[in-house]
């Protein structure tokens, strides 16, 4: 991770244009760990070449994975087998990275060796026991800090499968336990309260594995194989999300961003800045990779608050930054309910997008789960990131239609999930620079 970098973002007229974002994070991730401990080799295209997805990479070839990279966004993984991961006495280091971090925990639950995973200032301050409690449960040993980073997985454990009931939907949460449950004798059955994103069951099925699953629920056994298989990782709908709410509140802009993943649990946004009055059409939808993509086009419309349905929450559960600036500019009040896991993410988003609005002259009521939004006029100001990658990127979005000039500190996380953002953006029509 380079040094502090503030970034300085101001008004500067329409955007237009067509937007190509990076893969998807999630996708990215889990690709590299099923390619990983499959038979043979599978050739990733579209990977996401951010600091979280590199982190992963870098954690599996400590574990003895050969991985090449023909070209950026390229990688191929020569598997190492069910079996065939080495341990290593260094530290595996997920940087900034939740999904890593949690994933991996699942993963080498399993394994005949110790590991230890460890992670930046702000995966260090994040809840593991939602994922060490359940491994737990299954005969995996792991030590916490606390609860919080760094884990220290003992390895041959041996692990048996359970019947789990999530208490909070978190697709990182299933995804460990699936993972572990790889290596456990007997069934491993995952059941949430709201569906989350499937990649890791879609993926499993990909890479031959038996699994049963539904919105909601998944079901596998140990004691298979997984087979090599190319990946197409879709554009990143989490990284489109920025240009769909900056379209939509900078007057004259039209933007294309081609070739989106839209996995409905990931869409939740889409509908709710279309409850809001935006104009954004989803154009040729297709399948790539086993997934749906589409084109979006979004215009700009004049947007209105909304008392924004529970359901949507865990389908946009990384847009609410990006929502609330959108909030924050929309005539009338947004209230928004039952999104109290915003406080664990990258940084506490409740509190630091309310905090960073309220600098720019916001009136923004934050509520345990939640925040109550009454839109309005931005004026320019200082907000912190809060080494938060997607705080950082959605009040760059918030300067397109402040007053003055919004100024935001540390800006170096946003390569996590988005490398090139500030390029892009200026493609387009942002005025986004680098702060003196
Ligand atoms: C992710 C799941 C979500 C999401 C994160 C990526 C994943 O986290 O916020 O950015 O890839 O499984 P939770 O499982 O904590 O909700």
């Amino acid at each position: 991770m380079s040094g502090r970098m503030d970034w300085s973002s101001r008004a500067n007229g329409p955007l237009h244009g067509s937007v190509r974002v990076p893969g998807d994070k999630s996708v990215s991730h889990r690709a590299l760990m099923l390619a990983a401990i499959a038979e043979g080799d599978s050739h990733i295209r579209g990977f996401l070449e951010g600091e979280d997805t590199r982190a992963t990479a870098a954690v599996l070839a400590q574990l003895g994975v050969r991985i090449d990279t023909p070209s950026s966004g390229e990688r191929v993984v020569h598997g190492a087998g069910l079996h065939g991961l080495r341990g290593t006495t260094q530290a595996l280091d997920c940087g900034n990275a939740g999904t890593g971090m949690r994933l991996l925990a699942g993963l080498l639950a399993g394994q005949a060796f110790d590991s230890t995973l460890v992670g930046d200032a702000s995966l260090s301050k994040r809840p593991m026991r939602r994922v060490t409690g359940p491994l737990a449960l299954m005969g995996a040993r792991i030590d916490t800090h606390d609860g919080l980073p760094p884990l220290h997985v003992h390895g041959g454990q041996p692990l048996q499968g359970i019947r789990y009931e999530l208490p909070v939907a978190s697709a990182q949460v299933k995804s460990a336990l699936l993972l572990a449950g790889l290596y456990a004798a007997g069934d491993t059955e995952i059941i949430e309260p709201h569906p989350t994103r499937d990649y890791t069951e879609r993926m499993l099925a990909a890479f031959g594995w038996p699994i049963a699953f539904a919105p909601g629920r998944a079901k596998l056994s140990g004691g298979h194989v997984l087979r090599a298989t190319d990946v197409e990782v879709p554009a990143d709908f989490s990284s489109a999300a920025f240009f769909l709410v900056a379209a939509s509140i900078v007057p004259g802009s039209v933007l294309r961003l081609p070739a989106v993943g839209l996995n409905p649990r990931r869409t939740g946004l889409l509908q709710a800045l279309q409850l809001m009055g935006a104009d954004i059409a989803v154009e040729h939808r297709r399948e790539a990779g086993g997934e749906p993509v589409g084109d979006l086009v979004v215009r700009h419309a004049p947007l209105h608050g909304v008392e924004l349905p529970e359901a949507l929450v865990p389908d946009m559960i990384d847009e609410f930054p990006a929502l609330f600036v959108a909030a924050a500019v929309a005539s009338g009040t947004t209230v928004i309910r039952g999104a109290a896991e915003l406080r664990v993410k990258e940084s506490d988003r409740i509190a630091t997008m309310a905090a960073g609005l309220r600098a720019l002259g916001a009136t923004i009521e934050e509520t345990p789960d939640g925040a109550i939004i009454h839109g309005g006029r931005l004026g320019g100001g200082t907000v912190e990131s809060h080494l938060d990658h997607r705080i950082a990127m959605s009040f760059a979005v918030a300067g397109l239609v402040a007053a003055g000039a919004v100024r935001i500190g540390d800006c170096s996380h946003v390569a996590t999930s988005f490398p090139g953002f500030l390029e892009l953006a200026n493609g387009c029509g942002f005025a986004l620079q680098v702060a003196p």
